[in-house]
């Protein structure tokens, strides 16, 4: 079977953390879709590893990682958090497999990012600029790049008619990065990519799934950034939900098993679009910096507000969560009261149902109170220790939502994850 983990907000839910723990249930950790737009955030030994591309399983010996055909590769970034890894962990190499029909991201394509980002003025979705809009675009046009292409001897050639196709769509911009100073550092992690293990993923997973391998699909952006059921336009390019894990994995849906969906305790969200429960006050200053809610692939700073369950139920439904994993719990000890929003009102009617267009329909939460707990809960080791104004607000939120907590995250350690179920 293949369990899937996955992001139930906007990104940035904890999902590194996570699979770096439950990695040691798995054979296998596999990576479906997305690309280096992800930044999983992992501590090693104490030392914090950001990992974009890679498999959060990295770092477990016993684990083999695989980066699927739906993902897309910035050969550039990839060969970079190799290095970066290498010399905390010698033996990655070994088990590291890369999907021969994943999709290549080339210069232009973040030259094209940059141009239609910068063309959109207010507009703009706030990409993160690796290119991962144009790649996907390429992909579905049915122009894009493969990482099995990078075997053919015609590799130059194809690239050169891909670069050609995106020159003259950057004419219609007015401002166009300089492209070409990424094009030498391309070619060379090219030339390194060569060196991986690229398989036929599709057979290598179902021989191994017979050979009765554990298979953890790891889930990148959110369930909110889905191409689909997001809020679009402020969306990411691929679909962020279960259904992406077959089709990014090849893999069948009656292969799905467990689906852990990750929420934060509150919600967060970087970059532009809507966000109902968006605080734009002290109290949205006060998650953001108690949070340390910085973006780990841009820095940016991340929009912060209360827990959204109505969107959170939808991304329930969407994905078929079996198990909830509720994280950053610990960066609520000094909020009093706590607010969860369990309906919105849209045009004068209150509705549970999340609307078809959140960008132009004016929403308004209605929330919920919940006492705080008002001691630190990062030092609770069990359920059982902790308070009980916390219990009451997971219970709460188990009872709207329809789906049990499995986990709660206490804080960034390895080790700060207490097991409720
Ligand atoms: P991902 O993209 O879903 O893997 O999440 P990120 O790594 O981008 O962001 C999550 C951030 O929260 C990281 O800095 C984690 O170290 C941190 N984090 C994860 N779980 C917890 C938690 O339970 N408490 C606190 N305080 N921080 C956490
Ligand atoms: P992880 O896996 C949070 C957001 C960007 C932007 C929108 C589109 O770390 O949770 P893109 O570069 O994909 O074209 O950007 O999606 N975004 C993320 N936000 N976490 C992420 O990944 C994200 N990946 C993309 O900020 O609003
Ligand atoms: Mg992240």
């Amino acid at each position: 079977m293949i369990d899937v983990l996955l992001g139930l907000q906007w990104g940035d839910e904890g999902k590194g953390k996570i699979v770096d723990f439950l990695a040691s249930q798995y054979n296998i950790i596999a990576r479906f879709q997305g690309g280096p737009n992800a930044g999983h955030t992992l501590y090693v030994n104490g030392q914090k590893v950001v990992l974009h591309t890679i498999p959060s399983g990295v770092f477990h010996t016993h684990c083999t990682n695989l980066i699927g055909n739906g993902v897309v590769i910035d050969p550039v970034t990839l060969q970079k958090e190799i290095n970066t890894i290498l010399p905390l962990q010698s033996d990655m190499l070994d088990r590291l497999f890369v999907s021969q029909r994943a999709h290549l991201i080339i210069p232009t394509h973040r030259a094209l990012d940059a141009a239609s980002e910068a063309a959109k003025g207010n507009d703009k979705i706030g990409s993160t600029l690796k290119g991962i809009g144009p790649a996907y675009m390429d992909k579905t046009g049915r122009n894009g790049l493969r990482v099995g292409d990078i075997l053919s001897k015609n590799f130059t050639e194809k690239y050169n008619r891909l670069k050609d196709k995106h020159l003259a769509m950057l004419k219609q911009y007015d401002t166009v990065v300089d492209w070409q100073q990424w094009e030498a550092d391309f070619f060379a992690a090219v030339e390194y990519m060569r060196t991986l293990k690229i398989v036929n993923a599709e057979y290598w997973l179902e021989g191994q799934l017979a050979d009765g391998k554990r298979v953890l699909a790891e889930g990148a952006q959110g369930s909110m950034l889905d191409i689909d059921f997001g809020t679009y336009p402020f969306v990411t390019s691929s679909n962020t939900i279960t259904a992406g894990v077959c089709s990014g994995l090849g893999v069948a849906p009656s292969r799905v098993g467990e689906v852990y969906g990750i929420t934060k305790a509150y919600c967060t969200r970087v970059g532009g679009g809507p966000f109902p429960t968006e605080l734009n006050d002290e109290t949205g200053e006060a998650l953001r910096k108690a949070g340390n809610e910085f973006g780990a692939t841009t820095g940016r700073p991340r929009r912060c507000g209360w827990i959204d369950l109505v969107a959170l139920r939808y991304a329930i439904m969407l994905s078929g969560v079996t198990k909830l994993i509720m994280t950053k719990a610990d960066v609520l000890d000094s909020f009093n009261p706590i607010k969860a929003a369990v309906a919105y009102l849209v045009d004068g009617k209150e509705t549970k149902e999340l609307p078809y267009d959140l960008c132009d329909t004016d929403v308004t939460p209605i929330y919920q109170s919940f006492a705080g707990w008002d001691q630190p809960i990062s030092a609770c080791t069990s359920y059982n220790e902790l308070p009980q104004s916390f219990k009451d607000y997971c219970r709460f939120t188990e009872q709207y939502l329809g789906a049990k907590i499995a986990y709660v995250s206490n804080g960034t350690g390895r080790d700060q994850l207490l097991n409720i179920s």
